[in-house]
């Protein structure tokens, strides 16, 4: 038996149905803070290079690959409101129009040329891009963002090696902390995973867990909590295609709060995007003991989430084996992506009908 066997094998892009209705929805493609006003950021999504820009205020999203040569305009500049081509300095204006040739002026408004824009838009301190035509959904809601209360850090994206819902499920699947996180997360001798509701409300898959985990000294000291072993209420909102958050409360009524938005930047690899906030860990020594204990975890999850096999997501809900309970996140999420992913193979089919 080889690998092939075991699962279907990565075929082309165009045959993994779910990343093929990734088109029709928004992604993250960088943090809000990185693209200044007239600053210019190439980013990554669905094997494309995303052009964002600031102008007035507003973010704006092009194909980063200029109509003369395919250079990148991104490396260019920007001039009196228009983007530049490092190349031959042809100019486009914020609607993606170009204006102007410098090596052949009389050129100008004559060529009906066009950097391709995107829908493009801001919420929750990140860009989204959507590179379809009409988006099917808006992304998570995410409130605590705007709650006062809450000190936030947005530390620099990080790049996986695996598609963007292996890293997803790899975020709501419990069963694993007490190996991949042992004394961190979970211990090995309360490995089971205890029944749990999983149901949708209002677009978002909601799921609750009471959970009992070691209590670090520094966790100790920052929540005011001498307790070794504490029980923390876990609860999650999820929405496809890949982004989710969860909100930890802890037996004082603190709250630790850390989102995530997964995007496919390929059939197999994503970028993730995510902020890690806290009502008790206000001081930069909190702030940062938070984030290295997330790196902590983040680089004890990366080498198994990317060495799953196929990196994409199997595109048959059969193709793995789920166990009741344990893996009935996993399962509700990858049942709505292939939803999603027949609507598209539904609308695709309507739209030949129309041609037809
Ligand atoms: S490639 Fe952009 S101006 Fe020539
Ligand atoms: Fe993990």
């Amino acid at each position: 038996m080889s690998m092939k066997d075991i699962a279907d094998p990565f075929t082309p892009e165009a045959d993994s149905k779910w990343y093929r209705a990734m088109w029709n929805f928004w992604h993250p493609v960088a943090y809000s803070h990185e693209v200044s006003e007239g600053g210019m950021l190439s980013g990554a999504l669905l094997g494309e290079r995303v052009l964002l820009v600031r102008h007035e205020g507003e973010a704006r999203a092009f194909m980063d690959v200029c109509r003369h040569k395919g250079a990148a305009p991104s490396l260019g500049w920007i001039e009196n409101g228009c983007i530049a081509c490092p190349y031959h300095g042809w100019e486009y204006n914020m609607d993606g129009d170009l204006v102007n040739i410098p090596s052949r002026p009389e050129l100008n408004g004559v060529l009906n040329v066009r950097l391709e824009p995107y829908k493009c838009m801001e919420k929750s301190g990140l860009i989204w891009v959507c590179l379809g035509d009409e988006p099917w959904r808006e992304p998570l809601p995410f409130p605590e963002w705007d709650d006062a209360t809450m000190e936030w850090q947005s530390p620099p994206y990080y790049d996986w090696e695996t598609s963007s819902p292996r890293r997803l499920e790899n975020f709501v699947d419990f069963s694993h902390f007490p190996f991949v996180h042992e004394n961190i997360l979970g211990t090995r001798d309360k490995a089971e995973v205890e029944e749990h509701e999983v149901w949708r409300e209002d677009g978002i898959l909601r799921f609750d867990r009471w959970v009992v985990e070691p209590n670090e000294d520094k966790m100790k000291e920052y929540l005011g909590l001498d307790d070794d072993i504490i029980n923390v209420q876990n609860r999650y909102y999820l929405t496809v295609p890949g982004t989710i958050y969860l909100i930890r409360y802890f037996p004082n009524g603190k709250r630790y709060a850390l989102y995530m938005a997964t995007a496919p930047t390929g059939p197999t690899t994503c970028r993730n995007f995510w902020h890690i906030g806290a009502d008790f860990a206000l001081t930069d020594e909190a702030k940062a003991y938070l984030l290295d204990f997330e790196l902590r975890v983040l680089e004890q999850d990366r080498p198994i989430v990317e060495s799953q096999w196929p990196e994409h997501l199997p595109d048959l809900l059969g193709a793995e084996m789920y166990v009741k309970v344990a893996d009935e996140v996993t399962l509700a999420y990858r049942s709505w992506l292939f939803e999603l992913a027949a609507e598209w193979a539904a609308a695709g089919e309507q739209q030949e009908e129309v041609a037809g």
